[in-house]
């Protein structure tokens, strides 16, 4: 086995063993600010201090390592991806990209080599937007683009985000300390699975991202009236749920035709949820994305429309709050050609490709050039357990890596 080999082995015996920090056993679901995130954040500083790294958790709960360059105090190429994850997720979205990382510095320190940059290896630790619904708060923190507004937004069980952060150690009004300066920042380079189908169809284990989508989510409410499903007459209810089902069918209708812009109503919650009454209400969320930031906001716009007009027709109240929102995010032109170049001095045909799925690379876009390297996704599955990279894809993709390393030196 060559030291690529042994590394990605390493790695994917570590995606194993991370996966096993989960809030539910026998299911990985890993979200911020939890007693599992700590956990995973030790295991992973672990692992950087393994590498040669000096380790430490920002005051956002990113976990960073850094491995100091040959000479002086040059700016840091960030390698970085999330540890934090969706419910009943895969193990590689994020995982990935974080232990290639360290897999990356470790085949320095082994040898003893320095750069003429210092490498810092982050595992960002809000990137799926689980537990708040909005998106990025890790990368966002270290960008230092964090809305202080966000602090009062509440998860499933009513927790705030400030008090999250107190209950997990940390304290809301310090988060700007982990806030970096683009001046101390060369470059912000991320691995992650394509989470898609377009590698596999290829034949190719690996391609360059030109830019991630962007992306708005919406929080809808629908308010109506709780009655008796046998005796309110049809003509005279309140049923907030049919508001509901019009909006989800709007979400699609919009999207649908439109080849840039997907649409997803991923949770309805219905009160008072029995089956004989009527629904007095509901709330659902929205995620629409796409390429170009107008086309997404007409849908949005359009999807909006629609259910404050179904909500009229049937007597409701509609509230709707944007949860979240990222403009699309594009790739630095000179990353994207050091990422194809070392694809081909791997060995592999080197493609382009946007990413529809939101990457903690988006954020980074705010403080410094970003480069995306995607590897294959077994069947394109993501957000699923059966989620899954080759051995053999992950060892491309860590020679890549530091093909992309050795390029970055004159950059
Ligand atoms: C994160 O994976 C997202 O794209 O929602
Ligand atoms: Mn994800
Ligand atoms: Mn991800």
């Amino acid at each position: 086995m060559n030291s690529a080999e042994v590394l990605a082995r390493q790695v994917m015996h570590r995606i194993d063993e991370l996966s096993a920090i989960s809030e539910t056993p026998g299911i990985l679901t890993r979200r911020y600010l939890t007693a599992e995130h700590r956990r995973a954040n030790e295991l992973v500083g672990h692992w950087m201090s393994g590498a040669g790294m000096d380790t430490w958790q920002d005051a956002a709960g990113n976990i960073i390592g850094r491995y100091d360059s040959a000479q002086g105090n040059a700016p840091a190429l960030i390698i970085g991806s999330h540890l934090d994850t969706v419910v009943n997720a895969g193990k590689f979205d994020g995982m990935l990209g974080v232990l290639c990382g360290v897999a990356c510095v470790q085949a320095l320190f082994q040898t003893g080599r320095r750069l003429t940059y210092p490498i810092e290896v982050i595992g960002f630790a809000d990137e799926e937007g689980v537990r708040f619904g909005t998106t990025y708060l890790g990368s966002r923190a270290v960008t230092g683009q964090l809305d202080p507004s966000l602090f009062e937004q509440t998860d499933a069980a009513g927790i705030s985000f400030r008090q999250a952060l107190i209950d997990f150690g940390l304290e809301a009004d310090q988060i700007g300390q982990a806030a970096r300066h683009a001046d101390d920042v060369l470059a912000f380079l991320e691995l992650h699975i394509e989470q898609g189908p377009v590698l596999e169809a290829l034949g190719r284990p690996a391609g360059a991202v030109t830019a991630i989508n962007g992306q708005t989510r919406l929080s809808v409410t629908i308010t109506g009236e709780a009655g008796h499903a046998g005796t309110v007459p049809m003509g005279l209810r309140r049923d907030a749920l049919a508001v509901a089902a019009e909006g989800v069918l709007a979400v699609e209708r919009e999207c649908d035709g439109n080849d840039d812009v997907v649409g997803t109503v991923g949770i309805l919650r219905v009160t008072p949820g029995a089956i004989n009454v009527i629904p007095g209400e509901v709330t659902f969320t929205v995620d629409i994305r796409g390429k170009d930031d107008v086309d997404r906001r007409n849908v949005v716009a359009e999807v909006s429309r629609a259910v404050r007009e179904a909500a009229e027709q049937r007597n409701c109240f509609v509230q709707i709050s944007v949860l979240h929102e990222a403009v699309s995010a594009p790739c630095a032109e000179r990353m994207i050609k050091i990422i194809e170049r070392a694809i081909a001095t791997v060995g592999f045909e080197p493609c382009r490709m946007p990413s529809g799925a939101g990457h903690d690379a988006a954020a980074m876009a705010e403080l410094c050039n970003v480069g995306m390297i995607f590897l294959r996704s077994e069947r394109g599955i993501s957000h699923n357990p059966a989620e899954r990279t080759s051995e053999e894809d992950v060892t491309a993709g860590i020679n890549i890596m530091m093909k992309v390393l050795d390029e970055m030196e004159g950059y």
